[in-house]
């Protein structure tokens, strides 16, 4: 088999995203399109990989890290003009190179394949990834001449208006004879609407030299999606979202409503979890088996054991072990790590905090910059203090402690083993282990206080 090598384009703005943030990075269902297009590229066996930046160069970089190699595009002259900045890589070097757009995130590396088997069967010097979609609007034309033989590509711009009536479109992916593709380059010009290099006149130019230029048209026109604004930024989304709802659902996991359930391309799920509708799932999750997540949830950058239960909840970047109950309502926010058997129940905010085994907050807590051991009590509305204005102090409770309702645990402060603390205590000091801590004042009953008052406005 021939040398293979990948060019991806991704130097462009994106003008017509109107956005701040360069294009290849805006994300499809929490990854950006230039990394789905990577992520693809490598399962193809290739010698190397050359991302073409130019626009945002350094945040695409440090999107992509090293799995692929860099050719910088100073000034963004168009399409053709962009590959050649992959020059230095693979002039003269004999082999295959497939060209691929930074902004196509939904084709897969068996569509590339397919199109690598097509150039390779059909002996060609340039294979064009084509696909017939019923709205061309806005995509590259392809023109066929009366034998069915492809001409050339005409831009959306550049066309009359009877090649606008084409229904076959130039996806923006194609593969090339290595050798011939830098060589011809060179005599791409820019006489067109746009004033810019076109990589699709690299066909045009090989035709006319009577070399064989094929089309493979792929059946999957959605995965062809080229994103230019929002509007198809969305439609990416959808069916991404659709792809990856769909493998989850093969895989074991239960969605109600995979419509309105939303899950990252960086997620993995263990089989028999159920996930209600409404529930989001951001970046690096993993989840595992026979939990319930949702409805109307959130779980972003967070590791959840088997058996977990999580409603109406947020839960970011935090550890929770198996046999969990989260919520309604609870908030578990960055770095906490909970234990199994743990309860988090309504209105119950958790940050930066362990908590031990079969340990519980049930109802309406703040466990802020504390180490709770194992089977501890928080009471119904316990919360640590843990903030002065200035600094956070550690609350730390040991295990077996119950704390009773409405205590204020002001830190730094710890609560000894199996200590008792009576409901509506403000606690300033340690509690030894085994005691039991009261602090608040006594109460006071003035006997029939009320009528006497009462006879005193009369008189
Ligand atoms: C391009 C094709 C069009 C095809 C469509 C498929 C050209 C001239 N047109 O149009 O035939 O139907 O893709 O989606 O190629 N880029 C650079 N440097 C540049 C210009 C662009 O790196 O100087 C990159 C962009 O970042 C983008 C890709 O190339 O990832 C395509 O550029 P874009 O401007 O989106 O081209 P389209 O108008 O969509
Ligand atoms: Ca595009």
């Amino acid at each position: 088999m021939a040398n293979r090598y990948a060019v991806i384009l991704a130097a462009g703005q994106g003008t017509r995203m109107k956005s701040k943030l360069y294009k290849v990075l805006h994300p499809v269902c929490g990854k950006s399109m230039v990394q789905h297009v990577v992520d693809q590229v490598n399962e193809l066996e290739l010698e190397k990989i050359i991302t073409i930046v130019g626009h945002g160069a350094e945040m695409v970089k440090e999107t992509l890290g090293e799995s692929v190699s860099y050719g910088l595009q100073e000034e963004q002259l168009g399409t053709a003009h962009a590959v050649m900045q992959a020059s230095e890589y693979l002039d003269g070097k004999e082999g295959v190179t497939i060209v691929l757009c930074g902004d196509t995130p939904l084709i897969t590396a068996e569509t590339m394949e397919a199109l690598l088997h097509c150039h390779e069967e059909e002996k060609a010097k340039a294979t064009i990834l084509t696909a017939h979609i019923e709205n061309p609007t806005g995509y590259g034309r392809i023109i066929r001449n009366a034998s069915g033989q492809v001409e050339r590509i005409v831009e959306e711009k550049d066309a009359s208006l009877e090649e606008k009536a084409v229904k076959e479109i130039n996806t923006g992916t194609y593969c090339f004879d290595n050798k011939i593709l830098f060589e011809v380059l060179q005599q791409v010009n820019n006489n067109n609407a746009q004033g810019e290099y076109y990589l699709p006149d690299v066909i045009e130019i090989l035709q006319k030299q009577g070399k064989v230029v094929a089309a493979y048209q792929t059946p999957l026109f959605e995965e062809t999606i080229g994103v230019n604004d929002r509007a198809a930024l969305s439609k990416a989304e959808e069916i991404m979202r659709k792809r990856i709802n769909e493998e989850h659902m093969r895989n074991g996991v239960t969605l109600i409503d995979p419509s309105q359930t939303y899950i990252s391309a960086d997620a993995v799920i263990g089989q028999d979890t159920v996930i209600y509708p409404g529930t989001f799932l951001h970046g690096e999750v993993i989840i595992g088996e026979e939990c319930e997540i949702g409805p109307h949830s959130e779980v972003k950058e967070s590791r959840i054991g088997n058996n977990t239960t999580i409603k109406q909840s947020v839960v970011h970047e935090s550890k929770v072990g198996d046999g969990v109950n989260i919520g309604p309502f609870a908030h578990i926010r960055p770095q906490s790590i909970l234990g199994d058997d743990i309860k988090i129940g309504n209105f119950v905010e958790v940050k930066k905090s362990t908590m031990g085994n079969g340990s519980k907050a049930s109802h309406l807590s703040y466990v802020g910059d504390a180490e709770i051991g194992e089977n501890v009590n928080l009471g119904c509305g316990s919360i640590t203090v843990n903030y002065d204005g200035k600094n956070k102090y550690l609350t730390k409770v040991e295990d077996g402690a119950f704390v009773g309702c409405n205590v204020n645990l002001i830190a730094p402060v710890t609560v000894g083993k199996d200590a008792f603390i009576a409901a509506g205590s403000t606690i300033t000091d340690n509690v030894p282990s085994d005691a039991l801590s009261i602090a608040r004042a006594r109460q006071t009953t003035k006997e029939k206080y009320v009528s006497k008052l009462q006879d005193k406005k009369n008189s």
